[in-house]
């Protein structure tokens, strides 16, 4: 089932070269915090270039149902008028985030430390994914929260009345788990610590000292710790949010393995804690260079040129990357198939909690195209073959898994007989024009 809506079987066939230039939307972890952050200021933020896929509509949603007024003015153009920290007003009713982790979890921190009760809920795949991630560490400002047995959705949460600032060392690397404990610190009193021993993506930090909040990171030997000092007033930002490169990674990876391809995917944010995709490639043997590199908004940016690429090799994929490719790891396991050798990806349990279970999710799909597949509780392997181990030719669960759906519509562009999902539906939540951007390249996927 699509994430809000009837099934939608995908199909993608083998293509000629995929050629020409793919402008991919805007990046979902910067939506959300556009809206989020903007809601939480005082007086009118201005996004341009925000993706408009299901996820953050359905944060938007949730930001008026908090009290903020949120406008679209078209075009990926929007306007915030927010209500300030500590001034969201209860809702009326339970907040639905679909299919958006990021969304529940960041909203969770935010009103943690507001005098409020909210219900909160999502589509199958989000009420079987773990929250008490999320609620322990907002438990320590003084919030309770009631929900599914495991900590699942849906789930109450009561905000704390006199919250208390929090010293939080995070148990996974989880960067939406440091940007919820980092929201509720914004309600608290003093300063409130996070402590990640392996560096997630940093966006939240970034952006809150942009709407002037004073936010230190520093990295020691031990991991690095973030200071958010709590009860600023945060000030309206006009953003542009850069284009996502974890949905460039599709017409890249695709590019990779189509005979002939030559794609450019301009104005790529290449922010590190999120570039590791694009550095494991070039390990393995990948033509991927980067042109025009630049600055935008304090952000590394580049446009992207993949051309087909043959010769590529299997490699070990360092664990300590993980995290800056964490949602890259189903698309790397295709472009595995196509590279001569052995890809073996450690130290990904989080792959396991993701949208699906990522490993489980890609390892049968490929193993059904027959691609021979290797897995633990925490790393993979896929062994791949110059030209491509698989044949294709089967129909793969999507699991209300985006990124899951989008892997095997790649997949399919490179194997002798086609490659179908049961519903590709769920692409709407990050990037609601994935078929028409890749037929525009040449590609061949279509709707069954
Ligand atoms: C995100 C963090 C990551 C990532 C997700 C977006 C964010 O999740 O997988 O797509 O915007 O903070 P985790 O925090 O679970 O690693």
């Amino acid at each position: 089932m699509s994430s809000h809506g009837t099934p939608i079987p995908m199909q993608s066939s083998k293509c000629g070269p995929l050629v020409g230039q793919a402008h991919v939307p805007g990046d979902k972890s910067i939506s959300h915090r556009s809206l989020i952050f903007g809601a939480m200021a005082v007086g009118e933020t201005r996004i341009s270039g925000l993706l408009e896929g299901e996820d953050v509509l359905d944060t938007a949603k949730a930001m008026r149902a908090f009290g903020a007024q949120v406008i679209d003015h078209g075009h990926g153009n929007w306007s915030v008028h927010g209500v300030g920290v500590g001034g969201f007003r209860e809702p009326d009713d339970v907040i639905d985030c679909g299919n958006s982790g990021t969304g529940v979890r960041l909203i969770m921190g935010c009103m943690a430390t507001t005098d409020m009760t909210v219900t909160f809920t999502g589509d199958a795949s989000l009420r079987s994914r773990p929250m008490a991630r999320v609620t322990d560490p907002i438990s320590l400002f003084g919030a309770t929260s009631y929900g599914r047995a495991r900590g699942r959705l849906p789930m109450t949460i009561v905000g704390a009345k006199n919250p208390v600032p929090v010293e939080y060392a995070t148990p996974v690397p989880s960067a939406q788990v440091k940007s919820a404990v980092l929201l509720a610190g914004l309600n608290a009193p003093g300063q409130t610590i996070v402590i990640e021993k392996e560096f997630t993506r940093d966006h939240t930090e970034r952006m809150l000292v942009g709407f002037g909040a004073e936010v230190v990171t520093e990295h020691l030997e031990t991991g690095t710790k973030i200071t958010l000092t709590g009860q600023p007033e945060l000030k309206p930002q006009d953003i542009v949010v850069p284009r996502d490169p974890s949905s460039a990674a599709f017409p890249v990876c695709a590019a990779l393995i189509t005979e002939g391809s030559d794609v450019l995917v301009p104005n790529i944010g290449l922010n590190p804690t999120r570039a590791g995709l694009f550095q494991t490639l070039q390990d393995m043997g990948a033509d991927l260079t980067f042109e025009n590199m630049r600055e935008e908004g304090g952000e590394p940016v580049a446009d992207l040129r993949a051309k087909y690429s043959p010769d590529m090799r299997g490699i070990e994929v360092p664990a300590e990357r993980a995290a800056s490719m964490i949602d890259e790891y189903p698309v790397l396991s295709v472009v595995a198939s196509f590279a001569e050798g052995q890809t073996h990806m450690p130290g990904v349990k989080e792959l396991r909690v993701k949208e699906s279970d990522r490993i489980d999710a890609m390892a049968q799909g490929l193993r059904a195209c027959g691609v021979t597949v290797d897995e633990g509780d925490d790393w993979w392997t896929v062994h791949g073959k110059r030209g491509g181990a698989a044949k294709g030719g089967a129909t793969v669960e999507s699991r209300l898994d985006h990124r899951i759906a989008m892997s095997f519509m790649v997949l399919g562009m490179g194997t002798a007989a086609p490659v179908s999902v049961d519903d590709g539906g769920p692409i709407a939540t990050s990037f609601p024009i994935f078929e028409p951007l890749m037929n525009g390249l040449g590609a061949k996927v279509e709707r069954t």
